[in-house]
């Protein structure tokens, strides 16, 4: 029987570098999609998941993600007398309850595994979601969302995939498949950023996984892979064989916001797909003489 998944694991411990200097003095987590942080869309897609816990990895200079997902007086009191009830209303909605949100630090970015594991202490000997909140996911159903339903089935652990062009294997973690049965391909083997002639196959990790605990022994071993970083491909690749795996190729368009021509397209999408804003924004790219 597969345990439940309660928790999720948000690693936003990084330097951001790719995106300077938007990121020097607000961490990459906080640029925003439309109207909303990347972190706020992470923490939705997890709750609607049924994630009942929501534990970040953050480091030094990003204290703003902790004020955002706390109540701010000043704001709701100004609001208030200025009788702004919809906005007050809309800005308590998203709130997590009390104790949902834990907060611990990765000392050193020392890579992507490295900072899961900060997180061993308080995940403790369940299943985990881990999201990557640069990864978003424009979908019907929230990423997440499918991935728990097909954990549910074959439990074990689950990572979700994307097809990329083999010129770009080297930026990504990549998977060697076995056999594919609708939406979940067995994985094999995974290797972290291989050069596009030595990679196994062109279907790439992207950030939403369902883990199981014992992937911390071998995040405990420290052991560092690419780019001298300790990387979570490389222990999850250990848990092949012991324990059921699977690629699940998720049903949605993924943009990488760590990236700036992703960030920017990104804004396009999810602007073209609000009510809002939509229609305005659709006008003005209909406009444009390109
Ligand atoms: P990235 O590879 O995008 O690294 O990390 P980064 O440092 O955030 O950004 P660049 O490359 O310098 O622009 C992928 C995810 O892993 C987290 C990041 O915060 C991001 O969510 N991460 C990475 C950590 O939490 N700690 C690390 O040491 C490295």
């Amino acid at each position: 029987m597969t345990k439940k998944l309660r928790k999720a694991v948000f690693p936003v411990g990084g330097l951001g570098t790719r995106s300077l200097p938007a990121t020097k003095a607000i961490p990459k987590e906080m640029l925003t999609i439309v109207d909303k942080p990347l972190i706020q869309y992470a923490l939705e897609e997890a709750r609607a998941a049924g994630i009942e816990q929501f534990i970040f990895v953050t480091s030094r200079g990003k204290s703003t993600m902790e004020d955002h997902f706390d109540v701010s007086y000043e704001l709701e009191a100004t609001l208030a007398a200025r009788n702004k009830k919809a906005e007050l209303e809309a800005l308590r909605q998203w709130l997590p309850s009390i104790g949902q949100v834990v907060y611990t630090r990765q000392q050193e970015p020392l890579g992507l595994g490295h900072a899961v594991l900060c997180a061993a202490q308080i995940v403790g000997d369940e299943p985990f979601a881990v999201l990557l909140p640069d990864d978003i996911v424009l979908s019907e159903k929230p990423c997440l969302a499918q991935m728990a339903e097909a954990y549910a089935d074959v439990g074990g652990n689950l990572i979700a995939v994307m097809d990329v062009p083999r010129e770009q294997t080297n930026k990504y973690g990549i998977v060697a498949p076995g056999a594919t049965d609708g939406r979940l391909t067995e994985v094999k083997g995974l290797v972290e950023k291989p050069k596009p002639e030595d990679a196994p196959s062109t279907l790439s990790v992207i950030g939403r996984y369902i883990i199981q605990p014992e992937v911390f022994g071998y995040l405990n071993r420290r052991e560092r892979g690419a780019g001298n970083e300790i990387q979570l491909t490389d222990s999850l690749a250990r848990l092949i064989g012991e324990q059921p795996f699977h690629g699940f190729r998720y049903d949605g368009t993924r943009y990488d916001c760590g990236d700036k021509s992703g960030f920017l397209a990104a804004n396009i999408a999810f602007g073209l797909a609000r009510p809002d804003v939509g229609p305005g924004l659709a006008d003005f790219i209909r406009g444009l003489k390109l």
